[in-house]
């Protein structure tokens, strides 16, 4: 079933990816994806929260400049790293572990923005979600900038403004609600929490779509002036696996992200949620995951470098 999966997607992939392609460093460093896969592993296992991280690093990578391993820049002033659209974005030491054992086994050959792409790839599968192949072939971007990631999709934007900044970056609404589901793992910070639990309506109130019997448990976790770095899963009851049981939460009014809640307001994206449940799913309806797949793909070549415009860092927090 996996294999042919992967059959297909690499059948899809080889008209729709343009630059990239699969294997690209299987003569230049053959070893290179196994070594992401055992440090991203390693990692998982010292920490399981680690995969969510990685899967949100590729995200906000592939958001500001392209998948160009913009946001692993730390050694310019304001680098983007530091933009408030990437708030508590983590993992960068994952990424520097496995580029040491890359510039060992193949000095100069592997990318930085590749090898973020490749450790969300094997986050996903370290939490039960698909395995799928990644198109290779990016290169580093040389420009870093905090001002840049000023359009970073924000967890209080409306969902006609998280629609603009997708379509901004080629991706469909139907992206949206899958990409948005790589929420089904990882937690969030209260930090977030405060404009949805108390803030939503003006005066003071919070967003109506919060199920009744969840509003407790939320506003308890995370009370206003309470701490605003404690964390709580972002999907409820199933935060360590990779499966489509949030867009069932979503469906139910048990969205923890003010962003996730607004995907079951809009015709168009509750459509899309809809579809992953209907009566004759998972017999005949679409695969979440086939789905979820196609999207992570789609993100994983926005902006892409493959010419002189970029190059092959020699690490990954510096330009070289
Ligand atoms: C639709 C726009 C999106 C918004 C507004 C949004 C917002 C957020 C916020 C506020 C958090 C909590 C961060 C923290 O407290 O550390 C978060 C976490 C996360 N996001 Fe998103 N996100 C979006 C899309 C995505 C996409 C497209 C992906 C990946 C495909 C993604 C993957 C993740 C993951 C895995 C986490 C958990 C991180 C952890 O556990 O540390 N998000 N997101
Ligand atoms: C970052 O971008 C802003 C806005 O485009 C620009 O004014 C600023 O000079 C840039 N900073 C660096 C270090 O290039």
């Amino acid at each position: 079933m996996a294999f042919v999966l992967a059959l297909f997607l690499s059948f899809l992939i080889g008209f729709s990816q343009g630059k990239l392609k699969l294997g690209f460093y299987s003569e230049t460093c053959p070893a290179a994806e196994s070594i992401i896969r055992s440090t991203v592993r390693n990692a998982v296992f010292a920490d399981p929260n680690m995969a969510a991280v990685l899967l949100r690093l590729h995200f906000h990578d592939c958001f500001v400049e392209g998948c160009d391993g913009s946001i692993l820049i730390n050694n310019v002033p304001d680098p983007e790293r530091q933009a408030f659209g990437h708030q508590g974005v983590r993992g960068f030491d994952v990424i520097d572990k496995a580029k040491t054992q890359l510039e060992t086994a193949c000095p100069g050959v592997v990318s930085c923005a590749d090898i973020v792409a490749l450790a969300a790839r094997d986050a996903i599968v370290m939490t039960n979600g698909p395995d799928y192949p990644v198109p290779t072939g990016r290169r580093d971007g040389r420009v870093s900038n905090k001002s840049l990631a000023s359009e970073m999709p924000d967890v209080s934007d409306s969902i006609e403004k998280l629609k603009a900044k997708f379509f901004d970056k080629g991706l469909t609404e139907k992206d949206l609600v899958l990409l948005s589901a790589a929420h089904t793992i990882g937690t969030t910070a209260c930090f977030f929490m405060t404009h949805r639990l108390f803030n939503f309506i003006p005066g003071g109130g919070s967003d109506p779509d919060i199920n009744p019997s969840f509003l407790p448990e939320l506003q308890q976790k995370c009370p206003q002036t309470g701490d605003p770095n404690v964390r709580l899963p972002m999907d409820e009851g199933s935060e360590q696996t990779f499966d489509k049981h949030i867009l069932q939460n979503i469906k139910d009014g048990f969205a923890v992200l003010e962003s996730d809640a607004r995907l079951n307001e809009d015709l168009v994206t509750k459509s899309v949620i809809d579809s992953y449940f209907g009566v004759l799913n998972p017999l005949f309806g679409p695969s979440f995951e086939a789905d979820f797949v196609q999207s992570v793909i789609k993100m994983g070549q926005i902006g892409v470098k493959t010419d002189l415009l970029g190059e092959i860092r020699k690490k990954c927090s510096s330009f070289n």
